[in-house]
């Protein structure tokens, strides 16, 4: 989505000044058990990284990892150029995060968070103050910036830790699951405020569990699951690796879909049926298929609301990769353990 479309590259591939964040073979072991297991990319000055995985996949860990909160048991990242292990410092200096879990102070207002936060930055309080309205004004929460966070909803908690992660404008900025638990029109609030962002240079890393996240605002997609990763691309290039694309139709009566299923059933492919949508999928295998089917159900008399092809979705691209949905993986364990050391 940026200006930059420069695909993330092996390390060494790019000059180091051009790149703002690079992994190298980040391992993270807790006892046996191996959490991330070698993990390598770069991402080149002001462009997007989707880390993209489902829950328990190390994309936490691994950001733990390059924002210094998490010593790798093997490997480093170096960001804005300084190594996580050498010069943690340097690398705090350069950087922004936003955790997953929320870390604004729940006796402050909004307005007050803000301002606490910019001055142990150590911002000048004329630039604060101004920084801190223009902030509150950009993620809805002008109105709300006097009364106290602990009666802002989910959504509002999570503008106002992001708000206050831009507060120092890094040059990286690290975001661990951004927009988990906003609302769709929140989100893509979000997703402006971001695009803004990177346009004026930052080079950001998010981690997402919605494929759709990634597809809209990265310009490359890391997708991990296990600890590895399992695949490395644009949006695009992942959807072509996931296959050919689909031939989708909705019929307008329910009554008409085992009709409907025999009819697609002549293209040759297995035919998916999804009732409650009144939707059935087959694979197709290319744009002559489009007027030969149209011509069958037109000959038939079945009504359809909807027909066309469809690109294979990043949920197509995971599903073919480990097998299972994105949003399959468990959810009964609450990976979280995120605290407020979270926040450098
Ligand atoms: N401090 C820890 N001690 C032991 N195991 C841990 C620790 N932190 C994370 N893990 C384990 O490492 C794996 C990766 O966890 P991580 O939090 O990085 O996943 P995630 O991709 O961020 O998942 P989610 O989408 O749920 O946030 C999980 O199996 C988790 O239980
Ligand atoms: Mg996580």
């Amino acid at each position: 989505m940026s200006s930059v479309t420069v695909p993330a590259t092996a390390p060494g591939e790019v000059a180091t000044s051009d790149v703002a964040i690079e992994a190298i073979d980040l391992v993270k072991r807790f006892g046996d058990f191996t959490a991330v297991d070698g993990v390598s990319f770069t991402v080149p000055r002001g462009s997007v990284l989707g880390l993209l995985g489902p829950n328990g996949a190390g994309k936490t860990t691994t950001v733990r990892m390059m924002t210094t909160l998490s010593p790798p048991t093997s490997g480093t990242a170096r960001i804005a150029g300084y190594d996580v292990r050498e010069q943690p410092g340097m690398v705090r200096q350069n950087m922004g995060l936003t955790g997953q879990a929320a870390t604004v102070d729940e006796i402050l207002t909004g307005r007050e968070n803000l301002r606490m936060i910019g001055g142990l930055y150590g911002i000048g309080r004329k630039t604060l103050a101004r920084r801190s309205e223009e902030l509150l004004e950009q993620f809805s929460l002008a109105d709300a910036g006097d009364k106290q966070v602990k009666s802002y909803s989910g959504g509002m908690r999570r503008r106002l830790d992001l708000a206050v992660s831009l507060l120092a404008t890094p040059p990286v900025l690290f975001l661990d699951e951004p927009t988990t638990g906003l609302d769709p029109r929140s989100r893509s609030e979000l997703w402006e405020v971001l695009r803004e962002l990177v346009a004026e240079g930052t080079t950001l890393l998010l981690t997402t569990q919605y494929l759709e996240e990634a597809d809209q605002l990265a310009d490359d997609i890391v997708v991990i699951d296990k600890g590895t990763i399992i695949a490395h691309g644009t949006s695009l290039q992942l959807k072509e690796q996931a296959g050919s694309a689909s031939l989708v139709l909705t019929v307008s009566h329910a009554d008409d879909l085992p009709a409907a299923e025999a009819l697609l059933r002549k293209n040759g492919a297995e035919v998916f049926v999804d009732v409650a949508a009144r939707r059935l999928t087959t694979a197709a295998g290319g744009l002559g298929d489009l007027p030969r089917v149209a011509a069958w159900f037109d000959e038939s008399g079945i009504a359809v609301d909807d027909f066309g092809l469809s690109r294979p979705s990043l949920d197509d691209v995971f599903l073919s990769l480990t097998g299972h949905r994105a949003e399959e993986s468990s959810n009964a364990e609450d990976t979280d353990n995120t605290t407020d050391e979270e926040r450098s």
